[in-house]
């Protein structure tokens, strides 16, 4: 197993909550880049991981971060602890019990005009651009219960699908939310036991659940483990197509594997489904002697076409470079695209580099990052009013090792490998977290 020290580097958690103003750009930030960059991660409350392994990581408490582009320049960077119970009970116990009991580290949404910070599996947290913490939603009252912190807005109808996969009966349930944020759909969904669930995909038509290698064995937890999961060579690894409202999921088996996050799906035709992931030929596999884990190999892209008409998948490698955290146009989510952009992962413990796929040509392009620096991922954000699907800019947080500090690089969508247009120089680390999004301003926002 790898010896990692979530403690150090790029990883370390920050200990504290800082507000800084005009921030230091090198080149020109691009008319039009106007918004707010939000990071979500897991940053313990006392500043320090008491473990090491990634189930150590996973769990801890949200902190976010806020990056704002106004007017050509970085104008302001603040982070905060997301106001839950659990941060309460450190910081203001006297709040514990008004606050969500929530962990809401994963992911940012922005839906129904509501901004949220999403959990695994727990309730969503409203909030502001700026970070400041509203309770429990508002507008999407069907979320109460939890969901998946990677459900998919539909681009068109405005919809917000989502899933809720627990530990707990019932084991998985569907659901699809209207442009206004209100419950269309409700459905529970049978399964053989309780499974990892971490993303979903959809397309115009359908959308698609993952129910693979990875599950739960609570037996782990009297074994020293923090968190009861671990790859199953017994189970068969399944996708889950299920029309958008709602109705019989048909089960199609895939080769043995585990996927944290899908990069895209879409109808090819009226019968057959494209979907694009980060596949892992295994996953949290427990370590011979049943301590720990054994190392993870790095995931790579991996493409399934489902035919519908005929009930059967094909399935193929893309590239065999490591990648993780892609990310799309979100303009074309469920939809034919053309465009993916990925962080690269030269080993299983470094998110170092970017790539960009051309998905129709093949080719390639990267950014890359020096060894001993770690970046995020890509977030895209399209040029106001532009018409390619790569007309836009693909914002990244590097960790550069010799100053501790963190990087907001700004790339060419379209020319990764022209290095930085502009790149905003922080004073401290924004740790490698788990993911973000980019906020546009909206009058009385941002
Ligand atoms: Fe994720």
């Amino acid at each position: 197993m790898s010896t990692f020290d979530l403690n150090a580097g790029a990883t370390a958690p920050l200990a504290g909550e800082t507000d800084l103003m005009d921030l230091p750009v090198d080149g020109a930030l691009p008319p039009g880049l106007e918004g707010v960059l939000v990071r979500n991660g897991p940053n313990p409350l006392r500043g320090r991981f008491e473990g090491n392994d990634v189930l150590s990581w996973w769990p801890q408490p949200a902190m976010l971060h806020a990056v704002e582009f106004r007017a050509g320049r970085a104008a302001s960077y603040r982070n905060r602890w997301a106001r839950t119970r659990i941060w309460a009970r450190e910081h203001a116990p006297h709040l514990a019990a008004d606050l969500p009991d929530t962990n809401p580290n994963v992911n940012v949404l922005r839906h129904a005009g509501e901004t949220l910070a999403l959990a695994e599996g727990g309730p969503p947290l409203a909030m502001t651009p700026g970070l400041d913490f509203l309770g429990t939603s508002q507008r999407h009252p069907g979320l109460a219960g939890g969901m998946t912190a990677h459900p998919k807005v539909d681009p068109v109808t405005g919809e917000l699908m989502s899933f809720r996969s627990h530990w707990e009966q019932p084991w998985l349930r569907y659901g699809v939310a209207g442009s206004d944020g209100q419950s269309l759909v409700e459905q529970l969904i049978d399964l053989p036991g309780p499974s990892m669930m971490h993303d979903m995909a959809i397309t115009g038509r359908y959308s698609i659940l993952l129910d693979l290698n990875v599950a739960y064995d609570f037996s782990m937890l009297s074994r020293g483990y923090r968190m009861p999961l671990r790859w199953h060579d017994e189970r068969q690894s399944r996708l889950g197509v299920i029309p958008r409202h709602g109705g019989p999921v048909r089960w199609f088996e895939v080769a043995p594997c585990f996927i944290l996050h899908v990069v895209n799906a879409y109808d090819l035709d009226a019968t057959t489904l494209v979907l694009d992931v980060v596949r892992y030929p295994e996953y949290l596999r427990v370590a011979r002697g049943g301590a720990g884990f054994e190392d993870n190999p790095v995931g790579v892209l991996w493409r399934y076409v489902i035919d519908l008409a005929r009930g059967v998948v094909s399935e193929r490698q893309w590239d065999k470079a490591g990648v993780e955290l892609p990310r799309i146009n979100e303009g074309r989510t469920g939809r034919a695209y053309r465009y993916a952009y990925a962080v690269q992962q030269p080993t299983n413990v470094e998110m170092r580099g970017l790539v960009r796929y051309d998905l129709e040509s093949g080719a390639t392009q990267q950014y890359r990052v020096p060894p001993g620096d770690q970046n995020s991922e890509p977030v895209f954000v399209p040029r106001p009013d532009a018409r390619d699907e790569d007309d836009g800019w693909v914002l990244v947080c590097v960790y550069r090792q010799a100053t501790d500090t963190s990087d907001v690089v700004v790339l060419d969508g379209r020319e990764l490998r022209a290095g930085p247009l502009a790149t905003v120089r922080l004073p401290q680390r924004i740790p490698a977290g788990f993911h973000g999004a980019w906020l546009p301003r909206e009058d009385g926002t941002g």
